[in-house]
């Protein structure tokens, strides 16, 4: 096999795992929740979370891939041959696939609103037409497919350039982009007349509003902000150099993706704040409470290109990443080139991603466990699939893999080592049996 490639910068290993957390998760996802689980209450029970198990996972996976210079499944292979452990790098490459079909399709929504910014059209209309409109558009069977198409081929133009001239290359461009245009979007919201009282619902803890579902929520944004759970940790972790901290790349990743969260909040709620504007949930606060929110700004246009371009571009980044796993898989246990696994692979994410188009249209009405496609692959994922894979994972590392590797991948710090160590063998598992236990119900 041709010598395996690498991320060769510092920056680069940065930008391109900071690009796979940060992500329509923390745009729509963070704000929505927090918004429904008391704002400053949610905040620090989600950052406890981070800090205590997001960062100790994220490490388990860099350490697997880093040691095993492998695809998340072959990793297993590799470092613990004839054994079954494999399978659960089976798990984040079918989940992968299973949410890059539903994620391009939201990814393709912001595209569409790009457009539909650039051309005038979103601030022309109504309250009640910016909400028709977006139903319209969702429910079209053609026009989003046509931006899931556009993004396939972007992804399939990073991606099939290769790790280091493709997914760096692409992230060092990005990544700064979208820090810029957050802050300078940040620094107009904060000014607006009343941005207080959103602040303060965002930063101002009512210790009182924590409970269990509080922390079961907080603990599944960690998860699904840091791309826990799936192998893309594990994949980009066999792309960085020997020289790369491990705890020092968690805590950077997982910092600047809370940051991004957090600012993504101050964008929001105080505008909601400041013109009385309820934030809703899902996909509709992006696409119809924001636009609503930008009509009442100075130069709404200008705020609604920028916002979705933003979007855009966190989108993209993950979707790349997500792509990733499945690329190295293919490449590596077919011995595929990088185009033609694209190929198969984008061909594949296309049927999922038509199916999951049409839900909101015609197959809406096709149901299973009542159901449509995009809800069953996002419930099936999510709360399934990805908290099974990074339980397995924290196991896996946690007890079974070799405690000498384990050391010297942490840098062979005792004290990190030992604080990491901890956090992989008992609050994980336990903590992500609870959120398992929650999400199918069994435990309220
Ligand atoms: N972490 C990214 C986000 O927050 O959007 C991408 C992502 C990875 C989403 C894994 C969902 C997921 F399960």
């Amino acid at each position: 096999m041709s010598e395996r490639a690498l991320f060769v910068t510092k920056i680069g290993v940065i930008a391109a795992t900071v690009g796979s957390a940060v992500g329509l998760g923390n745009i729509w996802r963070f704000p929505y929740m927090a918004g429904e689980n008391g704002g400053g209450a949610f905040l620090i029970t989600y950052v406890c979370c981070v800090i205590i198990l997001g960062i100790p996972l994220m490490c388990a996976e860099f350490i697997v891939g880093r040691k095993a210079r492998s695809n998340a499944s072959r990793a297993f292979k590799v470092l613990a041959p004839k054994s079954k452990w494999h399978i659960i790098g089976y798990f984040g490459i079918i989940s992968s696939t299973l949410i890059l079909g539903y994620y391009m399709v939201i990814a393709g929504w912001v595209v569409e609103y790009i457009f539909q910014a650039l051309r005038g059209n979103l601030m022309a209309e109504s309250a009640t037409q910016i909400a028709a409109n977006f139903s319209d558009f969702t429910s079209d069977t053609w026009r989003p497919l046509l931006w899931v198409l556009t993004l396939l081929i972007i992804n399939y133009l990073i991606i099939s350039k290769g790790v280091t001239k493709g997914i760096e290359k692409a992230s060092n461009i990005m990544m700064p982009i979208l820090f810029l245009i957050l802050l300078i979007f940040c620094g107009y919201t904060i000014t607006l007349p009343g941005a207080g009282e959103g602040l303060k619902y965002l930063f101002y803890p009512d210790f009182s509003k924590i409970n269990g579902s509080v922390i079961l929520a907080a603990m599944g944004q960690a998860f699904f902000s840091l791309s826990i759970g799936l192998g893309i940790l594990i994949t980009y972790g066999s792309y960085f150099k020997d020289n790369v901290s491990l705890p020092k790349t968690g805590l950077t990743v997982a910092l600047l993706d809370m940051l991004v969260a957090v600012l993504a909040g101050v964008m929001i709620f105080p505008a909601t704040a400041s013109f009385g504007i309820n934030p809703t949930q899902g996909p509709e606060l992006i696409f119809v409470t924001l636009p609503n929110v930008f009509k009442h700004m100075i130069m709404p246009d200008f705020w609604a290109i920028m916002f979705f371009i933003f979007a855009g571009v966190a989108a993209l980044t993950s979707t790349i990443s997500l792509f990733e796993v499945i690329i190295a898989y293919f490449t590596e246990e077919f011995n595929m080139n990088r185009k033609r696994a694209s190929i198969i692979i984008m061909a594949i994410i296309a049927v999922l991603s038509i199916l999951s188009s049409l839900s909101f249209g015609v197959l809406s009405d096709v149901k299973l466990f009542g159901m449509n496609f995009f809800e069953l692959s996002d419930y099936f994922s999510a709360n399934i699939l990805l908290p099974a894979g990074g339980f397995l994972f924290s196991i896996y590392i946690g007890w079974v893999m070799n405690r000498k590797d384990v050391y010297s991948e942490l840098g062979g710090v005792n004290a990190i080592y030992k604080a990491i160590l901890f956090s992989i063998r008992y609050i994980a598992p336990i903590s992500i049996f609870l959120i398992f236990l929650s999400l199918t119900g069994i435990f309220k």
